[in-house]
């Protein structure tokens, strides 16, 4: 059920420090049920370690984290992508000595059902032994995404951008509520671009949300209903692709004059 705000995710005084740096300082934005949101910044303005904490990759200091009405503070990663929300990762995330279809059903393990690093080392058994819905789920992403071809290839053959489409259908394998991209597009070619953008179309229709971190201001302002600006660990702006990109504080971050970033630096 969705939260009566309309929010399927709501961050509120969300922080994250390493050592001296605030690395997220008393975060607060949503992300409406349905929307396709964008998350912007300058490098090293806490986008990451941002959906580290929502997805359970890194322990949020204070804040409160709600994700489908349940509280998820601080919860490990399968906890939260249990609930549904799952993520992708900047640096791509794929077993090169497995199979195309094998590493969907770790994909899937992974966000679902406990499964280890030490599985996929020493019972690569169980891991081979696919149940048929989780192999027709595999087929039919790797169809949405363009690598049916490659099902039994290992996944060392790829090439980055099929890993990128490999690593988004490992996530889609939970059946996700929603899904979480960091820098989806980048390293990647035109082609994949377009493909990475359809993909998002199509899955955004049958229901699922979008969190996307991503460097590429076209994507962001054509694909996006909603964006989100960081600056310094903190939210510097909200709203609709119009609004965003006629913001004067926005621009002012990119090009490096911050002048409300300043205040928050500790
Ligand atoms: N594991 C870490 N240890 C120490 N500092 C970190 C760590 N991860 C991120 N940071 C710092 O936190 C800040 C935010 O980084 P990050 O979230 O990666 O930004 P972005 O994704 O927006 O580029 C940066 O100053 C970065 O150097
Ligand atoms: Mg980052």
């Amino acid at each position: 059920m969705t939260p009566q705000d309309g929010n399927l995710l709501r961050v509120s005084g969300l922080c994250k420090h390493f050592f001296g740096i605030r690395a997220v300082n008393d975060l607060n934005f949503g992300v409406a049920a349905g929307s396709i949101t964008g998350l912007i910044g300058p490098n090293g303005s806490g986008k990451t370690t941002s959906i580290d904490c929502l997805s359970g990759f890194q322990r949020p200091d204070t804040g409160k984290v709600v994700f489908d009405g349940a509280d998820i503070f601080g919860l490990p990663p399968q906890r939260v992508a249990k609930c549904g929300l799952v993520r992708t990762f900047q640096n791509v995330r794929v077993y090169d000595a497995l199979t195309v279809s094998e590493n969907l059903v770790i994909a899937q393990q992974e966000h679902g059902r406990g499964m280890r690093w030490r599985d996929v080392l020493f019972r690569p058994q169980r891991i081979r032994r696919q149940d048929d819905a989780a192999r027709e789920r595999a087929q039919a992403l790797l169809e949405l995404v363009g690598l049916s071809h490659h099902i039994a290839s290992p996944a060392g053959v790829l090439s980055y951008g099929q890993k990128k489409l490999l690593a988004l259908a490992g996530g889609l394998m939970a059946s996700p509520k929603l899904m979480v991209l960091d820098e989806p597009l980048a390293g990647v070619n035109p082609t994949v671009i377009r493909r990475i953008e359809g993909i998002v179309h199509e899955v955004n229709r049958q229901g699922v949300t979008f969190l996307i971190v991503e460097h590429n201001m076209t994507f962001i302002m054509n694909h996006c209903n909603a964006i989100v600006v960081m600056d310094a660990g903190s939210k510097l702006a909200e709203g609709s692709p119009d609004v965003i990109s006629s913001d004067a504080r926005v621009l002012d971050a990119y090009l490096g004059k911050r002048p409300i970033a300043e205040a928050s630096h500790g």
